[in-house]
């Protein structure tokens, strides 16, 4: 508070004092550039965590479709049976290819045309059916009598038929068979639905790999629902963390993410348990995610196992480590190499000749787990054999390091808003000095709110949004994790998550909608700034695009008052901006599956002055300025 000093009116009265509050001000010189935006600051993560792939992104249907070894036998699976017929289920000893060596046998008795039986799969909490949709299905079968199978989607609530396929079998070794099923222009879309594959004649039926895709993503098969794309690729994305997380290391070395096991045609993927509690398909295989990435025209970020897994085992550094590495160089090889290298051979053999973009190489994950102090040396020994054979990508380090120098550093922070706010975190990087390592913020999300984040998380997040991009000379990358979840009881294993989805529907979090204005609206040089008399809760970043002409200026207001603040600015046009704004009454207001819009940007004109400009920001209000520069 100033005191000053005024004349007051009444004439007994000389001078009194008045107390006078210090205008908050924030001064804004877009007219000097001061240091580059890093050109790839924001990135997405991913793992499969929350059914984020399975029952989530990769669009199959049909869950546990390889009938993986679990408690009670053949989860997910029932018998069907109309009429008379019946069906008994064990498990069969032969299978369609090594990895998927076992199957389903089904013995059917008593059936014939129209007394059908066979077995029923729920999906991932139901199976989603849209009016006029094609639906694309296979299983492969070996069969001792001639016999004819129906594919058919079936309403849960009515049993009606919403679509059906009949596919003829006959006797012979394994053999994959293909089924479409359109479904009726007349049917409602919900996810009450479920898949029947039954059979006309008695006989042993023995059944492996059954699935069935929803429409994908530019229709590419074995490919990606498309709401959950077109998500992704609004938030103005630059790279893909993958494939975790703790997905990449496993609870046991040999539940790792082996990258060679997810390749080639999904008869060879053996499957593999992941560290979340459920068995992956691995239909999300390494193509998959770099086609992830080609599709959002983005690059990979590739993270390699480095030796240490989620229960505290780790590999010895030496010798013991040696395959590990050698498999990281493949892998590099067969993500970036000509189709004349042995690796970029095997992808040219699975459709895709063209080596994909790469620049950075994650050694692990949150190796400051590995108790044994083993990552130093499992650094240096991955670094000098990379750097060896291709010295032009960068090496990022999960955990600091005193051999092997990486380029990059990824520090993770799970917190919550206050966190966020506090001075400490949120000027944490204005203090580290510039001769060091980069950093990549890897995971980061403010987590308040579940399954997904509530506004309180979209302000801590929009704050630290407002600290990544002052100092993003210095940090390179940054993704918010875990990006997916599936709402439905039991789908989700962390909580707040980005976006969320059931297999009908998805929505965005308020944090969501905070990256995509921050992203969206991003120059390429910070410009000097400084604030006097503002809320300690109140943030801001300012940048400029020498492109588009462009002063972004973002406005974090987290506390529940207006903020009114004089701006002063200089080297605006003075005139029409955009304003971009996301507001919510209280911290706890929040977006779900039943109201999913209720927190959404809203767009509008203000009148900037290039001076001085008196703005009022809202209480809990993220706002987002296009100005245009002079
Ligand atoms: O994002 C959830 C988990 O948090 C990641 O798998 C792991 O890297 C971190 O501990």
């Amino acid at each position: 508070m100033k005191i000053q000093y005024r004349l007051c009116l009444v004439t007994f009265c000389l001078v009194a004092p008045v107390l006078q509050a210090q205008t908050p001000t924030l001064t804004i010189d877009a007219s000097k550039p001061v240091t580059a935006v890093s050109p790839t600051l924001y990135g997405l993560m991913t793992e499969e965590i929350n059914y984020s792939y399975d029952g989530g992104l990769y669009a199959e249907m049909v869950r546990n479709r390889t009938f993986h070894d679990h408690w009670p036998p053949f989860e997910y699976w029932t018998v069907v049976a109309q009429k008379s017929a019946t069906a008994q289920l064990k498990y069969g000893s032969t299978g369609p290819s090594a990895a998927l060596s076992k199957s389903l046998q089904l013995t059917i008795v008593d059936a014939g045309p129209g007394n059908e039986a066979g077995i029923s799969n729920p999906g991932y909490w139901g199976m989603a059916v849209q009016p006029s949709t094609t639906y694309k299905g296979s299983f492969y079968a070996k069969v001792d009598h001639p016999n004819v199978a129906h594919a058919r989607l079936i309403a849960d609530d009515s049993g009606n038929v919403l679509a059906q396929a009949a596919i003829v079998l006959p006797v012979g070794d394994w053999k994959q068979f293909q089924y479409v099923l359109h479904s009726q222009p007349n049917v409602t879309a919900s996810s009450r639905n479920h898949l029947e594959l039954t059979f006309e004649h008695p006989g042993i039926v023995n059944l492996q790999l059954v699935s069935l895709f929803s429409p994908t993503f530019n229709n590419t098969p074995n490919g990606n629902r498309p709401d959950l794309m077109k998500m992704m690729s609004a938030m103005s994305p630059k790279f893909l963390r993958l494939p975790g997380g703790n997905y990449l290391e496993g609870d046991y070395i040999n539940e790792r993410f082996e990258w060679k096991k997810t390749l080639g045609p999904l008869v060879d993927r053996p499957t593999h348990r992941g560290p979340w509690g459920y068995q992956s398909t691995d239909g999300m295989g390494l193509l998959e995610f770099l086609k992830w990435c080609e599709d959002l025209k983005i690059e990979p970020v590739l993270a390699v196992y480095a030796g240490y897994s989620l229960k505290g085992y780790h590999v010895q550094p030496g010798k013991d480590l040696e395959p590990f590495v050698l498999d990281a160089l493949d892998e590099i090889e067969y993500v970036t190499g000509d189709p004349g290298t042995k690796w970029g051979a095997e992808r040219a053999k699975e459709g895709h000749p063209k080596p994909f973009p790469l620049h950075y190489i994650e050694v692990g994950n949150e190796d400051w787990f590995d108790k044994s102090k083993s990552y130093d040396a499992r650094f240096e020994q991955f670094a000098s054999a990379i750097r060896q054979k291709y010295p032009a990508y960068k090496l990022i380090a999960t955990a600091p390091v005193t051999q092997g120098q990486p380029d990059v550093i990824d520090d993770h922070y799970y917190l919550t808003p206050e966190e966020f706010f506090s001075p400490d975190q949120n000027q944490k990087y204005d203090k580290m000095d510039r001769k060091g390592p980069k950093i990549f913020i890897g995971e980061w999300a403010t987590r308040t709110g579940s399954p997904t984040p509530d506004f309180g998380a979209a302000l801590g997040d929009a704050s630290w949004m407002t600290s990544m991009e002052r100092n993003s000379d210095l940090i390179v990358m940054a993704s918010y994790a875990p990006l997916l979840t599936n709402i439905n009881p039991g789908g989700m294993q962390w909580s707040t998550d980005l976006i969320g989805y059931d297999s009908l529907r998805s929505y965005a979090s308020p944090s969501y909608w905070a990256q995509v204005l921050f992203a969206a609206h991003l120059g390429d040089h910070t410009i000097r700034t400084s604030g006097s008399g503002l809320d300690p809760r109140f943030f801001w970043s300012a940048t400029t695009s020498e492109k588009n002409h462009m002063l972004y200026l973002k406005l974090v207001n987290a506390s529940a008052e207006p903020q009114a603040i004089t701006l002063a600015l200089n080297g605006v046009h003075s005139g029409s901006a955009q304003l971009s704004s996301l507001h919510a009454a209280t911290r706890s207001a929040t977006n779900s599956i039943e109201r999913p819009n209720a927190i959404a940007p809203v767009q509008s004109r203000v009148n900037v002055v290039d001076g001085q400009w008196k703005h009022t920001i809202p209480g809990n209000s993220i706002e987002v300025l296009d100005i245009p520069l002079k």
